[in-house]
């Protein structure tokens, strides 16, 4: 069954015993940011629990934080099983995608029951928290911003910090080849762009926002088609777009092409901080708010966090969704374990013939968006389960002969993002990198530059057996002393 809402999500997190209430009166400054990095830290990735604070002070607005930081609770929010393995994961990610559903257009949704336009718009009456001690701000970490892309005329949604100025301007920074800013490449400065920004919505619109999807999708589509049912939409009250009807707050405004704010620094999920700069900024035309409404946020920084499961459990679908026929039968599983922030994958390849494995290797790290961030790649053979970092360090130790097994990829597209990427390539705006391969498969046919023993193991009639010998071991001792005597 899709959710409904926010609201509806939090009802099952609270079933499953997977958020905490925090009753006791908090601070929207830096207090959250704190108490959500411990969870976070504390849980792991597939453990943490979501963060459900009542009591803020100096505001009657509760605050929902790391819903969805967690595999389980992702895998939650598309209504799969919380154990589903990554590899299946990849399959019903493809059929979701590939069945894409329109959403309805409404007449009225519960985010109308407060409009405030006018001097009426006060974003500050949100408890927007300051997460991290030097951020340049309160941010909202979780919106859900919707635009039309000019050329293509799809509804466009994604997820970008955004730093709250004052009480009617908030600044964004979307790196320059996403497609929202790719969507306003035709206007000419002082023209204006319409953005929507929704906080708290259904999990589908926020997987759907973050997934990276090819140019000209059009993402509320897709959250329609992830949740198998029409996202309702209702027509804003001051700009040409629609939000979903349900959400807890929209904020309504427009950007001035070339007119730019000073943003930043803020805590990014590397774990630095990204810089500040000159970035663009909406002013708001409107806020419209359900009664009661819940501001959703998430907190961001060094691994595990939100990105980490948001972004990665999409990119490792969307790899392999789009790679060639050619190689998609013979890449088993794509990992990027969350503590590599997107720059470390894995795959593991069924390998048929020699040099295949570098082969898929080129067309991964050629993929786009995934590619810009990804820097370095390890492939392994397919008896090697790439979600498990001992056995894929093993295979690296064991498996490759760097003279002919690492590929050093120079001078091709990275990240901003990137804390060791050249000063130079910044100040150019070329940010180009290096990416490291490593080939760590045993070769086919015999190698004489990479003999690879056979692996030893106990005899196999024996091996065949172990689970009934173990079972003895387990079951029928009993403590004796060291000579048998019981
Ligand atoms: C929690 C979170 C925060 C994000 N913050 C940013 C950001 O500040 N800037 C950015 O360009 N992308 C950010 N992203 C990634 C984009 O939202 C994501 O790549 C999205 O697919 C971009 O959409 P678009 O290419 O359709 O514009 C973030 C993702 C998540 C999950």
């Amino acid at each position: 069954m899709p959710y409904d809402d926010l609201r509806s999500f939090i009802d099952r997190l609270h079933k499953e015993g997977e958020i905490i209430d925090v009753k006791f009166e908090v601070d929207c400054k830096y207090e959250i940011g704190a108490i959500c990095r411990k969870a976070l830290w504390t849980g792991g990735i597939d453990r943490n629990k979501a963060l459900l604070f009542r009591k803020i002070k100096g505001y009657d607005t509760p605050v929902a934080a790391n819903l969805i930081d967690s595999t389980r609770r992702y895998f939650m929010a598309l209504d799969l099983p919380c154990d589903t393995p990554r590899p299946a994961f990849a399959e019903i990610w493809e059929k979701r995608i590939s069945n894409p559903i329109k959403p309805k257009v409404v007449d009225y949704g519960p985010c109308k029951e407060n409009i405030l336009k006018g001097n009426e718009v006060d974003v500050s009456k949100f408890p927007v928290p300051i997460w991290n001690e030097k951020d340049g701000g309160p941010y909202i970490t979780l919106p859900c911003v919707i635009t039309r892309d000019l050329h293509t005329g799809a509804l466009n949604a994604g997820i970008y910090r955004s730093q709250v100025f004052n009480r009617n301007t908030i600044g964004l920074l979307a790196a320059p080849y996403r497609h929202f800013m790719l969507g306003a490449s035709a206007l000419k400065a002082g023209d204006k762009f319409p953005v929507a920004m929704v906080i708290g919505c259904d999990p589908s619109l926020y997987i759907a926002a973050a997934a990276p999807l090819p140019y000209g999708t059009d993402e509320i589509d897709v959250a329609g088609g992830l949740r198998g049912a029409p996202v309702e939409m209702v027509r804003c009250e001051t700009i040409p777009l629609e939000v979903p009807a349900t959400s807890e707050i929209v904020i309504e405004g427009e950007m001035t092409v070339g007119e730019m704010m000073h943003e930043g620094p803020f805590g990014e999920f590397t774990g630095y901080y990204g810089e500040e700069g000159k970035r663009p900024f909406m002013e708001i035309k409107a806020i419209t708010h359900r009664n009661n409404a819940i501001f959703q946020g998430c907190y961001e920084g060094r691994p595990n966090t939100c990105d980490s499961v948001l972004q990665i459990l999409a990119h490792e679908a969307e790899v392999k969704r789009k790679l060639d026929g050619e190689h998609k039968p013979f890449l088993k599983a794509l990992s990027i374990p969350h503590y590599g922030t997107m720059m470390l994958a894995v795959a593991s390849i069924r390998k048929q013939y020699d040099g295949q494995a570098k082969v898929i290797g080129h067309a991964i790290v050629s993929s786009f968006p995934t590619a810009r961030w990804m820097k370095i790649l390890i492939l392994v053979d397919e008896d090697i389960d790439p979600y498990n970092i001992e056995e894929v360090l093993w295979a690296v130790a064991t498996r490759s002969n760097f003279e002919q097994d690492l590929e050093l990829i120079r001078n091709v597209t990275g990240n901003s993002l990137d804390p060791s990427m050249p000063l130079r390539e910044k100040e150019n705006r070329t940010l180009r990198h290096c990416k490291i391969m490593i080939d760590a498969t045993k070769p086919v046919r015999h190698d004489p530059e990479k003999p690879i023993p056979k692996e030893c193991m106990p005899k196999k009639e024996i091996w065949d057996r172990i689970e009934d010998l173990w079972a003895k071991c387990t079951t029928e001792s009993n403590p004796g002393d060291s000579r048998g005597n019981k």
